[in-house]
């Protein structure tokens, strides 16, 4: 399905840009371009984000893994 006409953008492009670390419209208007011409996406793209988000403590975890990575590189 579409979520975006203008940019030609569909929800698995969303999906898989959720799954490469995008957490925000923001976030996928950065990477897919979406939002970008009439804006009429908006509201599909943020039912697409939020369906596709992982869970909170997925989230924590992958947050601490980044933590733990950047002081293993400082050391
Ligand atoms: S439908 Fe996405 S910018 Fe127009």
């Amino acid at each position: 399905m579409y979520v975006c006409v203008c940019k030609a953008v569909t929800d698995r492009q969303v999906r898989e840009a959720v799954a490469q670390g995008a957490r925000s419209l923001r976030d996928l208007r950065r990477d897919l371009g979406i939002i970008d011409e009439c804006g009429r996406c908006a509201g599909c793209a943020r039912q697409c984000l939020e369906s596709s988000a992982p869970p909170p403590a997925i989230v924590l975890d992958m947050a601490l893994q980044c933590r733990t990575a950047a002081i293993s590189e400082c050391a």
